[in-house]
């Protein structure tokens, strides 16, 4: 079964926007990734063989389908986060735009994460380095002792997750409070020293709920 299909269909044509690739037919998006109980990656790239820089006026949609064991090499995942100096989007870049890209500029710091025992970036904005917007490939929510949701805001920097947006959804629909709004390193380590934060956890399609914790720490699997 697949979850909000056009939610993602959506996604990608807003993706495809900003990059200046041609949209997809819904209709087409979702037909493509029905059927599968596989990990399904949607992708298109430019086919046409001209060497230039303008968008190309050939693609390929094509969905790659893979078997997918968790996410985290534990059964019981937590993710521990490594926060640097590095940055992942720019206001006015790619940053909402799920492209290769954004990923292919977070890799070094991914694999220095990974080589000192964590799963995850956190990416800090750009300009103060300061706020909190997201990890290397989720999304971030921040529970409070009040009973609160707080989650960084959409702005052009951080990938518009569908689990973010559903979580959104659902906590609301329960009566619970979520704010979208900057949340800074700083006031995140003193919300958690002084109890007001009770916990914080990452989300996406592939990472699902999974809460964070420092070590020891399970691996991802990738
Ligand atoms: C950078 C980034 N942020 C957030 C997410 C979560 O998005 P979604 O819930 O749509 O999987 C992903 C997952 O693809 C991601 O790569």
């Amino acid at each position: 079964m697949l979850f909000r299909p056009q939610a993602y269909a959506a996604r990608f044509n807003a993706s495809a926007r900003r990059l200046a690739m041609p949209e997809l037919p819904e209709d087409l998006f979702v037909a493509a990734v029905e059927g599968g109980s596989l990990y399904l990656r949607p992708s298109m790239f430019a086919t046409e063989a001209v060497l230039g820089v303008r968008p190309a006026r050939a693609y390929k949609f094509l969905v790659i389908a893979s078997p997918a064991g968790n996410y985290f090499k534990s059964g019981a995942p937590a993710v521990s986060i490594w926060v640097n100096d590095y940055t992942r989007a720019a206001p006015g870049g790619t940053g909402a735009a799920k492209c290769g890209g954004n990923y292919a500029g977070s890799l070094v710091q991914t694999a220095q994460a990974f080589a000192q025992g964590h799963d995850q970036v956190l990416f800090l904005d750009v300009a103060e380095h300061r706020w909190v917007e997201e990890l290397g490939g989720m999304n971030l929510f921040f529970v409070h002792a009040d009973g609160s949701l707080v989650t960084p805001p959409l702005g052009g920097t951080i990938l518009p997750g569908i689990t973010r947006d559903s979580l959104i959804t659902l906590a609301r629909d329960k009566g619970l409070t979520v704010r979208e709004e900057r949340y800074s390193l700083n006031q995140w380590r003193s919300d958690a020293a002084s109890g007001a934060l009770l916990e914080t956890f990452a989300c996406g399609t592939a990472a699902v709920v999974t809460p964070l914790a420092k070590s020891p720490t399970p691996q991802a699997n990738f």
